[in-house]
């Protein structure tokens, strides 16, 4: 069994394990299927497997030629790695504790979250207990267990858990409070032009529906100061503003909106504020009744772990008698006096799979015990990692970081030249992400920005992520744009 490597650079556990069984099988290795910088235990691997590879190539000036040559690699040299710290070089945590597909580079967390096998299993147990007599988990267990789930989230996200009920996801809690809000024709729903589209729908939805005006203020990007996103808002703002509805996290580029600096600014105007926290559960460090918004909500599939369908709504105990669920159920016409309206409604909202939410306290706690230093670490390390692959990526693109480093999280995003072409697939997909999937194995988003054909390329980083599969997405993208 042989392999077929012209260049090899490689450092990353992840790509060395694809490259060996590929080799293993027999399939050949080809020239930009590697990537990373081959500090020495690339022989020992591929003897190991039983590889014997055409060309190794080890020392530094030939790794530069076989870099400057390579069809998919430029400027990427060892100095890119020089500075990192040497935990970067692996995953701080083993990626087999997820579900994850092993041959793919997963450089996409913030899209839907994974959830680690451990949780998973803490799920199915759930469920098993829920089937095994419906009825008593559904009419008598469930309310206790979903309120010791909201009080232990409450406290993780600074809540008083009265004024937090689970929904699904942030969508349901965006429509939930846009959806109950009464507006009259010349209201006006203040967003950005970093809204995440579904919310931005919603809000198109209501203004249709009661004659409100949408007003959009306009956010540069890239941009160099977060005074910026607060002037741009404020300077919006008129006599008819009704509410302001802004990501705590922008989904396209990945920015943490300055929200409790915007929350006080609107309050002293007498103006609400809908914080769309959909990424900053587990991402940020969060108090969210100290932000003093009327509404908060955030989703706990993402960055917290849990199971997919597992998301909170918080409202201010001054507005929650306005605010209904999206879908009206029993608790619409009930006479229990024992909590309030808020939490009755939000409780049922008809049948359904409450799982992910009893399993938010579990993922809290594993992720917690995951690092020495807890959730503070793993906020800490997503944010230097993801600032180490976007540094490279910009090398490699050559520009200039976006935004200052405060205005991330664990999300980076950087423009890219303009879609060649119009894609013609029912999805949104860019060629390019498909190409990075479907040749490279890499799964990571590339989003229309401002609007097509201009584009940015988004990057996660989480604790089974490592520096090199940064390096790895870097070679990967085209030398040629046109
Ligand atoms: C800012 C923002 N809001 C809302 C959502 C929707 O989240 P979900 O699909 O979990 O409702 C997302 C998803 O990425 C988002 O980025």
């Amino acid at each position: 069994m042989g392999g077929e490597i012209c260049a090899c650079v490689i450092c990353a556990k992840s790509g060395l394990q694809q490259t060996r069984r590929r080799a293993m099988s027999g399939r050949p290795v080809p020239l930009g299927m590697l990537a990373g910088i081959y500090f020495g235990d690339l022989a020992a691997n591929l003897a190991a497997a039983s590889v014997a590879p055409k060309v190794v190539i080890s020392s530094n000036s030939v790794l530069r030629r076989a870099l400057a040559s390579a069809k998919f690699v430029r400027d990427l040299t060892k100095s890119d790695f020089s500075n990192m710290p040497s935990d970067f070089q692996t995953p701080a945590a083993s990626p087999t504790l997820w579900a994850l597909d092993p041959q793919i580079t997963h450089l996409n967390h913030g899209a839907f979250g994974a959830c680690p096998r451990a949780i998973l299993d803490f799920q199915r147990d759930i469920r098993l207990r829920l089937e095994s007599e419906p009825t008593r988990f559904l009419v008598r267990e469930l309310e206790p267990l979903l309120d010791a789930a909201r009080t232990e989230l409450a406290r993780f996200v600074g809540a008083p858990m009265e004024n937090l009920v689970m929904v699904q996801n942030a969508t349901v809690g965006v429509n939930a409070v846009l959806r109950s809000l009464r507006f009259e024709p010349g209201d006006e729903i203040l967003v950005t032009d970093h809204e995440y589209n579904a919310t931005r729908n919603v809000i198109n939805y209501v203004a249709e529906r009661t004659g409100a005006r949408v007003v959009v203020a306009s956010i540069p990007f890239p941009l160099q100061r977060e005074d910026i996103i607060v002037e741009a808002i404020l300077a919006a703002v008129t006599p008819k503003t009704k509410i302001v509805v802004v990501d705590h996290v922008t989904s396209q580029t990945g920015l943490i909106f300055p929200v409790a600096r915007l929350a006080s600014e609107l309050a002293t105007r007498g103006i609400d504020l809908l914080i769309d926290g959909a990424h900053a559960p587990g991402m940020l460090a969060l108090d969210v009744q100290a932000l003093g918004a009327a509404y908060y909500t955030g989703n706990c599939h993402k960055w917290l772990f849990a199971p997919k369908g597992a998301a909170f709504l918080y409202v201010r105990p001054d507005r929650q008698e306005f605010i209904r669920p999206a879908v009206i159920s029993h608790g619409a016409n009930s006479a229990r006096k024992d909590r309030s309206r808020f939490q009755i409604e939000f409780g049922w909202v008809g049948t359904g799979d409450p799982s992910a939410w009893l399993a938010v306290p579990e993922a809290i706690r594993f992720m917690e015990k995951l690092l020495p230093g807890g959730w503070s670490e793993i906020r800490e390390r997503n944010h230097a990692l993801v600032l180490a692959g976007r540094d490279m990526l910009c090398r490699a693109l050559g520009c200039e970081p976006p935004c200052p480093d405060e205005l991330l999280g664990s999300l980076a995003s950087l423009p890219l030249p303009p879609a060649p072409r119009r894609y013609e697939a029912p999805l949104f997909l860019d060629p390019l992400q498909d190409a990075l999937l479907f040749e490279h194995n890499i799964e990571v988003p590339i989003i229309p920005w401002p609007s097509w054909p201009g584009r940015i390329l988004r990057i996660s980083a989480q604790v089974y992520n490592c520096l090199p599969q940064y390096a790895e997405l870097a070679a990967k993208l085209p030398a040629d744009w046109s």
